[in-house]
């Protein structure tokens, strides 16, 4: 059961919104998800009571880091193919780590500097973190509210920065959508918002499906291996 945190020093950033993207493209593949909302302000537990949440996705709130345990635990007894953390955007919140164990840490960042340096933060608290810790703990940037067309020059900036830091982005990006926005007014997931009669609904399906592919890549056991359990 891959776990996986959001995290991110600064506010803002496309946390939530990428943590319920992933469950909602994972819930939508048949799994079983549950999203552990460890932000104090409670987005999550928002959304999931708005009407139409997917059955296969719970929430569980965690209002400090240290209550993550025991919503892992609570998350848990409901057998989760896949646990996401949302965290607060500060360095408390990231401080996540120290609840979990995680297969996978992602810091989204939309294409600006501000956004450059607190990722090029995040990832070395990732790092210090694994040190200490004696394991390598993976990470990757989330490119977050990408333009669909033109991608403006500070997005090329801000991906040479992380480079050459040696900073890894997962390859899908996420687009900046108005459904995407409009999942925590109307509730549920895309088909709820199609309903709704929410535009850009078919483009921001498969803007998810290449980012639940990509994180898949990363953490999810091969096929063969998922036969066999
Ligand atoms: N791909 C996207 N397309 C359009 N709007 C987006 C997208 N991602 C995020 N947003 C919007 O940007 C704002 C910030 O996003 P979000 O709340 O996901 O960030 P966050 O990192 O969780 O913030 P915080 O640190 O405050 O918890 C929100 O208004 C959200 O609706
Ligand atoms: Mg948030």
């Amino acid at each position: 059961m891959p776990n996986i945190a959001f995290i991110s020093p600064k506010g803002g950033a496309g946390k939530t919104t990428a943590a319920l993207a992933l469950a909602l493209g994972l819930a939508d593949q048949g799994a079983r998800v549950a999203l552990i909302d460890s932000d104090p302000n409670k987005p999550l537990v928002r959304w999931a009571s708005l009407p139409g949440r997917p059955q296969a996705i719970s929430v569980h709130a965690a209002p400090t880091v240290q209550d993550i345990r025991d919503a892992a635990q609570e998350a848990r007894r409901r057998e989760p193919d896949w646990i996401i953390v949302d965290t607060e955007g500060s360095v408390r919140g990231a401080m996540v780590f120290a609840a979990l164990r995680f297969d996978l840490v992602v810091t989204p960042l939309t294409g600006s500097q501000m956004d450059a340096i607190e990722a090029i933060k995040a990832s070395e608290l990732v790092a210090s973190f694994g040190k200490r810790a004696g394991n390598n703990l993976l990470h990757r940037c989330l490119l977050s509210r990408v333009p669909a067309a033109l991608k403006p020059r500070s997005l090329g900036a801000v991906v040479a920065q992380l480079r050459e830091r040696e900073i890894e982005i997962l390859p899908a990006a996420l687009i900046e959508k108005e459904a995407f926005r409009a999942l925590f007014e109307v509730g549920g997931g895309l088909d709820a918002l199609e309903a709704h009669g929410v535009g850009g609904v078919a483009a921001a399906r498969r803007n998810i499906q290449a980012y639940v592919a990509a994180v898949q890549d990363l953490v999810a056991p091969p096929e063969a291996l998922r036969r066999a359990c």
